[in-house]
Formats: C-alpha cells, sequence, structure tokens
C-alpha cells in the first residue's frame, strides 16, 4: 500500500516535470517592438515650408517645424493683401472661393524645382483652403515632390482644406497632415501660440509619425 503511494507520487511528479518542460518548450512570443522612429527622411532633402498667415498662429507653427527641419521658410504675401476687418475678409473670400477667384501672390520661389519635400501651411477660411494658397499651388509645379500640409483653425473645422490640397497635388505624394487650434478671430482672439508646448509635442510627435524626424 505504501510502495503503491510512493509510486502514485512519483509518477504524478514525473507528469508535472513533463508537462512543464512541454510549456518551457513552446515557442516564447516574442513582442516585436515596430521602431516608431522610421528614420530621417528629411536628411539630405532640401525642404520649403509656405505658410500663409494673418494673426501669426500657422506663422508660429511654420516656425516649429523649420527648428526641427531646418531649410528654407517663406511667407505667402499678395499684391493686393485682405483688409484688416475680419467680416470684410470672410465676405471677399466668400466670393472668391465662389468664383474660383486665385488672387496674385506678391511672393515668389526662386527654383522651386531644387526642393524634394513642400510643407505648406494655412489657416481654414470658410472650411476651405484660403485662396493665397490655391493660387500657390496652381502656380507651382509640385509634381514627384512630397507635400506636408499643415493647418491652424479656430476649432469650428478645417473644412475640405486638406482634401483640396490633395486635389491640387495630384502628382505629388501628400504625407499626413497636421492640424491644431489656433486663433479664434471671429470672437477677438487672435494670436494663441505663446509658449505653446502642447503644440510643440505635437508637432515633435506628428513628425515624427510621418517620419521625418527620429529624436
Ligand atoms: C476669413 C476667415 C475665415 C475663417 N474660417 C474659419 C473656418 O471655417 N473654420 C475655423 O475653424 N476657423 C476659421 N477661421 C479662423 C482661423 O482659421 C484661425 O483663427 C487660424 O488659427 C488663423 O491662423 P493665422 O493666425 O495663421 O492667420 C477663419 C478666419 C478668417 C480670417
Amino acid at each position: 500500500m505504501k510502495r503503491l503511494r510512493i509510486y502514485g507520487i512519483q509518477i504524478i511528479t514525473l507528469l508535472l516535470m513533463i508537462t512543464s518542460c512541454s510549456r518551457a518548450g513552446e515557442p516564447t512570443k516574442v513582442k516585436e517592438e515596430q521602431p516608431i522612429d522610421k528614420g530621417d527622411l528629411h536628411k539630405d532633402k532640401n525642404i520649403l515650408i509656405v505658410y500663409l498667415s494673418r494673426t501669426k498662429n500657422t506663422k508660429a507653427v511654420a516656425e516649429m517645424i523649420h527648428k526641427k527641419v531646418g531649410c528654407s521658410l517663406v511667407a505667402l504675401e499678395l499684391v493686393t493683401p485682405y483688409p484688416d476687418h475680419y467680416q470684410t475678409t470672410v465676405d471677399q473670400v466668400a466670393a472668391e472661393n465662389a468664383k474660383d477667384y486665385l488672387p496674385q501672390l506678391k511672393t515668389r520661389i526662386d527654383s522651386i524645382e531644387k526642393y524634394d519635400i513642400v510643407f505648406i501651411g494655412f489657416p481654414t477660411w470658410g472650411m476651405q483652403l484660403p485662396p493665397p494658397m490655391k493660387s500657390f499651388l496652381n502656380k507651382y509645379d509640385l509634381s514627384g515632390k512630397i507635400v506636408v500640409p499643415f493647418n491652424t483653425n479656430a476649432g469650428y473645422g478645417i473644412g475640405n482644406s486638406f482634401e483640396t490640397v490633395k486635389e491640387l497635388c495630384a502628382k505629388s505624394k501628400v504625407l499626413e497632415g497636421f492640424s491644431t487650434k489656433g486663433g479664434v478671430e471671429r470672437d477677438g482672439i487672435l494670436f494663441v501660440m505663446e509658449k505653446e508646448k502642447r503644440v510643440q509635442l505635437e508637432i515633435q510627435n506628428w513628425l515624427k509619425k510621418i517620419g521625418l524626424v527620429s529624436l
């Protein structure tokens, strides 16, 4: 009886050893760490950052991007600037959009062909891409280049501006855009990007995600 019990214990121990060995023998599932950092796509590339800005929020974002990727930073200016008065500008923009009017640019870009990557920054105007940015994309051929859109808006919508960029840059590789809340000129809130750490971080993460910077 005593012997039987000993045999029983030995068998159970053996079985336990076998199962634990087979578990240990199973292939271990290693969690593959996908590198967040896809590389420094911007290195050795000629970059142009063009932006339109009325109350300097998009300008501030453009400058933050410029700090990260370098190269040329250009403000888009018009031969005939928009009025200072907000509502008059809203009405003018609506009329221009209705007629597909493209305002004449004062800004000239020398040798656009030398750039590999073109960032284009704009506020949302009337839920659309502002006419001056439409003028820019109409005037300059960005075929074969990487286009990177970024935007500020008042928080009531970016509208179809990113889609319009894709339509107007059909022969470019348009990367995922960046959009953040800027001023609310309608309510008298103009420049809000002073010491904007949140936006700096958002930009850093976005540039990393689209593979333009690694740090
Ligand atoms: C003519 C005009 C139209 C605007 N339309 C919109 C709009 O449709 N949606 C929105 O969220 N903000 C709208 N805004 C607010 C701006 O997009 C927002 O204040 C932006 O941050 C301004 O950028 P900036 O400081 O670079 O000019 C409009 C502003 C102006 C002047």
